[in-house]
C-alpha cells in the first residue's frame, strides 16, 4: 500500500469511531434534535471558550458560513496571501457573498503582522471598500504548519477592537498548534470572535467541521449553512465520530509531530533539498528542491516508489503526517526520496564538482 503523505485528509476513521457512528443517538438537526451533534456542539462551544459552536460539512463551509455572518457585501475580508481562504476555498466569498478579498503579505514562519494588517484597513470613504472582517489561519497549511503564537494574536485581537472589527480564526488545525505548544485551544480563541476547527484532518473524523463564537454570531452562521444546503439531518451519525475524535484523537498528535520532525531533519540532510528543519513544529514538512531538479517529475518519480506527496506550486512540496502513517512509513518514505533525488542527481565526473554542490 502507499504511503500517503499528501495531507492529514485522508485519514480513515478508527475502528471506536465507527463504533460509535453505529450507535449514535441521532435526530433532526435542522430543528436543533440531533442529541449527538448538540453534545458535540457543546464540547466544542466550552473548550474554545465561546457561547455556542455550529456543526458544518466542511472546513470551507465552515469558514464560509462564518465570513458570510461577520460582513456584509462590499466589505473586505483582510487575509494572508497565503492562506487556505485565499487560496483553495474557490473564492465562495466573493462569489456567493459579495465579499471582496484583501490579501497581506504573510512571512515565512505563517505570521501575518499585526502592523502589516493595520496598514491594510482602509480609511471610511465613500470610493472605498471598508474592512469587514479580519481573518487568521493557525497553525498555517502552506507555511509548513507553523504555529502563530497567542502573542502574535492578542496584538491583532487589540487592533481589531480598536477598529470595532470581528477576527475569524480558520483553526482547521488548532488543535495541532495546542498539542505543539502545550497551551489549550483559549491560548489562541481568547483573542478571536470566531474560530473554525476540522475534525477530519489530524483527528481523523471522517466529516465535519465547527464553527464557535459568540451566540447571535452563530445564529447568523446557522442560517447561512442552511442556506449553503449544509442542514444535515440526522447528522449526528457524523457527530459521533467527531466526539470520538475529541477525546481519543487529540493527544496522539504529538505522533504525528514527532513523524514530521524526523523526516524533516532527514530530508533536510539529502542532497538536493532546499528545507529548514526548524520550522517542522507541527504535522506540515514544506520543502524545495535545489535549481535543476524538477518538483513534478520528483513527485511523479516518487509515486513509482509508493511514496504520495503533494505539490504546493512555485517549487513547494508538501509531506504531511497523519493517523495512519507510523515512524517506519517515514524512514521508507525518506529512503524513497533518497533512491529518487539519487536518480534525478546527475553523479559525479571526474575532473568535474561533486553534484553535490546542490545541496
Ligand atoms: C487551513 C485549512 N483551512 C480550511 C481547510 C478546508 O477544509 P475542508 O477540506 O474540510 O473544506 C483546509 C483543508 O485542508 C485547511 O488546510
Amino acid at each position: 500500500m502507499a504511503i500517503d503523505l499528501r495531507s492529514d485528509t485522508v485519514t480513515l476513521p478508527s475502528p471506536r469511531m465507527r463504533e460509535a457512528m453505529a450507535r449514535a443517538e441521532v435526530g433532526d438537526d435542522v430543528f436543533g434534535e440531533d442529541p449527538t451533534i448538540n453534545a458535540l456542539e457543546a464540547l466544542v462551544a466550552e473548550r474554545t471558550g465561546k457561547d455556542a459552536a455550529l456543526f458544518v460539512a466542511s472546513g470551507t463551509m465552515g469558514n464560509l458560513s462564518s465570513l458570510l455572518a461577520h460582513a456584509q457585501r462590499g466589505q473586505e475580508v483582510i487575509l494572508g496571501d497565503e492562506s487556505h481562504i485565499y487560496h483553495y476555498e474557490a473564492g465562495g466569498a466573493s462569489a456567493l457573498g459579495g465579499l471582496v478579498f484583501h490579501p497581506v503579505a504573510t512571512r515565512d514562519d505563517g505570521v501575518m503582522p499585526a502592523a502589516a494588517i493595520a496598514a491594510a484597513l482602509r480609511p471610511r470613504a465613500d470610493w472605498l471598500a471598508p474592512p469587514g472582517v479580519i481573518c487568521l489561519e493557525n497553525t498555517h497549511n502552506r507555511c509548513s504548519g507553523a504555529v502563530m503564537s497567542p502573542d502574535d494574536f492578542a496584538a491583532i485581537g487589540e487592533l481589531a477592537r480598536a477598529n470595532r472589527l470581528p477576527v475569524h480564526l480558520d483553526g482547521a488545525r488548532l488543535f495541532n498548534a495546542s498539542v505543539a505548544m502545550g497551551l489549550p485551544l483559549r491560548a489562541w480563541t481568547d483573542h478571536v470572535t470566531s474560530v473554525q476547527v476540522c475534525l477530519s484532518k489530524g483527528l481523523a473524523a471522517p466529516v465535519g467541521s465547527l464553527v464557535a463564537g459568540p451566540r447571535d454570531f452563530v445564529a447568523r452562521a446557522r442560517r447561512v449553512r442552511k442556506m449553503l444546503g449544509g442542514g444535515m439531518r440526522q447528522a449526528g451519525v457524523l457527530a459521533a465520530a467527531g466526539l470520538v475524535a475529541l477525546e481519543e484523537m487529540v493527544d496522539r498528535l504529538a505522533e504525528d509531530h514527532a513523524n514530521a520532525r524526523w523526516l524533516a531533519s532527514g530530508l533536510a540532510r539529502l542532497p538536493g533539498v532546499v528545507l529548514d528543519a526548524n520550522r517542522a513544529v507541527t504535522n506540515i514538512v514544506v520543502f524545495g528542491l535545489a535549481a535543476g531538479l524538477d518538483s513534478a517529475a520528483f513527485v511523479n518519480a516518487l509515486r513509482q516508489e509508493g511514496v504520495l506527496i503533494i505539490d504546493l506550486g512555485r517549487g513547494r512540496l508538501r509531506a504531511v503526517t497523519h493517523y495512519g502513517i507510523t515512524a517506519d512509513d517515514c524512514r521508507a518514505a525518506l529512503a524513497a526520496c533518497e533512491r529518487t533525488l539519487a536518480r534525478m542527481t546527475p553523479g559525479p565526473r571526474l575532473g568535474t564538482e561533486s553534484a553535490n554542490h546542490v545541496r
